[in-house]
């Protein structure tokens, strides 16, 4: 990944999901690590951006580790006294283990390879105790289908204007994010988000060659199974 994706996005992130209600999502993170974990949880989050949903989490995970790979992101967030690390989900650097690991809001899509696939989902095994689990979201081609509409967009946020275009290839299942903003000094920067819309089949395809297995999977923010018609897919793992 582009270093430099998040660089300006970071400040006006929060604004960019003002219409996210993370509070409902970590109730949905919460109820699932009820369902699937006993016990206490020490839990970490990849991919947690400006860790507007690792802040509701952790009212009922007091363990809570915030991890992304952009620093600005993690610079951004509201609450300082959050532990965020900076790492990809690639490559983790704990030693310490997690009984609950969970990655969302399309995180996982970043990954633009099937090879980075596999790697993130062997890395979180290693870093997963062995009675728990690991939850992540991905955004399904009915997503991009359905709401890329929403995401053409432009304004002004604390005088940072922006505009963002967002176009889906079918083709090459990348979809592209585009971004123009102008900062409260004047100067205009792009920046280019590119996700890929994987089909829902390969993420339990790509398991079989990584060190954990699919438990689950619902249509996100329910319990109701999957499909390759959902718009988006929460995947439940668990170390073989
Ligand atoms: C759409 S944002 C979601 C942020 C957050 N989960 C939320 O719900 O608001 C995607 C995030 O994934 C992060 N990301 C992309 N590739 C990553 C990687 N290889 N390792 C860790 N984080 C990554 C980006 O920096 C960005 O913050």
């Amino acid at each position: 990944m582009d270093d430099n994706q998040y660089t300006h996005i970071a400040e006006i992130y929060s604004h960019l999901m003002s219409s996210i209600d993370y509070s409902e999502w970590a109730d949905y993170i919460y109820d699932i690590g009820l369902d699937f974990v006993e016990g206490d949880k020490k839990v970490l989050e990849l991919g947690s951006g400006t860790c507007e949903l690792s802040v509701e989490v952790l009212k009922y995970f007091n363990n809570t580790v915030a991890s992304d790979i952009s620093k600005q992101m993690l610079d951004n967030a509201m609450l300082k006294r959050l532990s965020r690390v900076c790492c990809d989900m690639t490559l983790l650097p704990f030693k310490k283990k997690f009984n609950y690991v969970f990655c969302a809001f399309d995180s996982v899509n970043y990954l633009l390879e099937s090879e980075q696939i596999i790697k993130m989902y062997d890395q979180v095994a290693s870093v997963l105790t062995d009675d728990g689990i690991f939850t992540f979201d991905v955004s399904l081609e009915n997503n991009s289908f359905n709401n890329t509409k929403f995401l053409n967009r432009e304004g002004d946020y604390k005088g940072i204007k922006y505009k963002q275009v967002s176009i889906y290839n079918e083709e090459t299942r990348i979809h592209e994010n585009h971004f123009e903003i102008v900062l409260r000094d004047g100067k205009k920067v792009e920046e280019l988000h590119k996700q890929r819309i994987y089909p829902f089949f390969s993420f339990f395809e790509l398991a079989e060659y990584s060190d954990l297995y699919v438990l689950d999977c619902f249509d996100s923010f329910s319990f109701e199974h999957a499909s390759e018609e959902s718009e988006r897919a929460q995947f439940v793992m668990r170390k073989r």
